[in-house]
């Protein structure tokens, strides 16, 4: 459907009913007043007729010489009929003794009325008349009748005429409507050329100064769109960057690896290599497992959001990490009995705990604490992870947010995403994290989650 057409149908309808509603009107009006002109020429003859009655010997003659009848004509091509009866005795006089009688006597006023003559439609009008004879009164009827023709044509030629000159302004309307249309989608087809000539990766917001106000909200929703686009195409770039750099080095240590395992001739030092490999096939998984998060949480990409348990799901991530939690004698606690729901896409806040408790479960030394603990405090969720390790440096604590950042000094080997991840996976869920001292003192780390009070869809 083309705007184009659109307005026009809706312009030019109304337009056209307008003419014909207004023909119409202004056809009827010259209609009735023809026939009033023409209805009054034809009572003038009735009067010329009715003054020229005379009595002559008792008899009433009407002298009308035949070019004063002529002259009566309203129209060379009209004939014209009368007579003259009397009113007292209903008796015809003289004049065309058949013509139609009127409907009813006519009194002071004439009477016009439509009939037929001589296979003929007529218009006829009667009049009464007073004619003086001695002493007394004669009361006349007088008829005069006039065929329809020169009514007829001079109908046609109105109709003709005012078709013709309506017709014109109708055409000439249209066509300016079509002008007036065109010039008003003019700034539309600039905007089209706008953005058919711009480069495949030029996504700059458009100009809404130059479209018409109605189409600047569009124009808006559209720039809005294009930007997210740019954010997710420059999220995608940069992690497509970052992975491939960071998968680089996991690849090289485990190359050599295989290198050095190969060249070993006893098996009890081949096993030693392999439970190292082991260990670093372990590590670049759960690489690839957080740039899979990473990728996941960037802004622009939309969330599944789902409704669950917090407490439920943050058991989960916790116990999933025991084995690492036994490895190094660590007590790993969890703490937390009532359900406590939120809404998130649950992968990445499953994802956001684990960074954390395997954090605190990797910088903690052997026999140490770690505590996970999932609460509800004035309708807002909270999750704590708390270690007994060395934790972080109050100076540190907004480096190590950063994107491959990882603290001066740091012995097990990380990537420096394990927090970027966490800390972009709360800013999409709305949840804020603080990495804090530990409650009651001592050394330790306490990473603290609180959720949002309405706890609101995440965007
Ligand atoms: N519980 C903790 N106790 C002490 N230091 C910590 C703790 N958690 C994080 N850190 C410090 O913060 C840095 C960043 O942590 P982050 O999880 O982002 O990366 P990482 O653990 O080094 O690598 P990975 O990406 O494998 O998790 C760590 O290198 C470490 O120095
Ligand atoms: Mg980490």
């Amino acid at each position: 459907m083309r705007l184009r057409n659109l307005l026009l149908r809706w312009l030019l309808i109304p337009t056209l009913l307008l003419w014909a509603a207004g023909f119409a009107l202004s056809y009827l009006r010259s209609l009735a007043q023809a026939h009033e002109a023409y209805d009054r020429t034809l009572l003038g003859s009735a009067l010329v007729v009715s003054e020229n009655l005379a009595v002559a010997d008792g008899e009433v003659v009407a002298d009308l010489p035949y070019a004063a009848l002529e002259m009566l004509r309203t129209d060379a091509q009209d004939r014209i009929f009368y007579r003259i009866a009397s009113l007292d005795t209903g008796s015809h006089i003289t004049g065309y003794a058949d013509l139609p009688p009127p409907p009813a006597v006519p009194a002071a006023e004439p009477l016009f009325y439509d009939a037929a003559y001589k296979d003929q439609a007529v218009r006829i009008v009667a009049l009464r008349t007073t004619l003086p004879e001695g002493g007394a009164q004669r009361q006349l009827l007088v008829q005069v009748a006039e065929t329809l023709d020169a009514r007829h044509q001079l109908t046609r030629r109105i109709v003709s005429e005012a078709a013709a000159v309506q017709l014109l302004l109708i055409a000439l309307a249209a066509g300016l409507i079509a002008w007036g249309v065109r010039q008003g989608l003019a700034p539309l087809k600039r905007l089209r050329s706008e953005v058919r000539a711009r480069g495949a990766h030029d996504l700059t917001p458009i100009d809404t100064r130059a479209v018409p106000r109605e189409v600047a909200p569009l124009i808006h929703a559209i720039n809005t769109h294009t930007e997210r686009q740019r954010q997710l195409g420059e999220a995608q770039a940069r992690f497509v960057a970052n992975a491939s750099h960071q998968l680089k080095t996991p690849l090289t240590v485990l190359r050599a690896q295989v290198d050095h395992a190969l060249m070993q001739t006893e098996l009890a030092a081949m096993r030693q290599v392999l439970t190292q490999l082991n260990e670093t096939t372990d590590a670049t998984g759960r690489l690839v497992g957080q740039l899979l998060a990473l990728a996941r949480s960037e802004p622009g990409r939309t969330l599944e959001v789902t409704a669950f348990d917090l407490t439920e799901l943050a058991r989960d991530a916790t116990f999933e990490l025991l084995a690492l939690a036994r490895s190094k004698r660590i007590d790993l606690g969890f703490e937390g009995a009532d359900a406590v729901p939120v809404h998130g896409e649950a992968v990445l806040l499953r994802e956001l705990v684990t960074n954390l408790v395997h954090n605190a479960l990797t910088y903690t030394p052997e026999h140490g604490r770690v505590t996970v603990t999932v609460a509800q405090h004035d309708q807002r969720a909270v999750l704590t992870v708390v270690d007994n390790g060395p934790g972080i440096a109050p100076s540190e604590r907004s480096k190590v947010l950063e994107r491959f950042y990882r603290a001066p000094g740091t012995q097990p080997q990380g990537s420096g995403l394990g927090l970027a991840i966490a800390q972009e996976i709360c800013a999409r869920h709305g949840v804020t994290m603080t990495l804090g001292e530990v409650p009651g003192g001592g050394s330790g780390l306490c990473v603290a989650l609180l959720w949002p009070a309405q706890d609101p869809a995440p965007t």
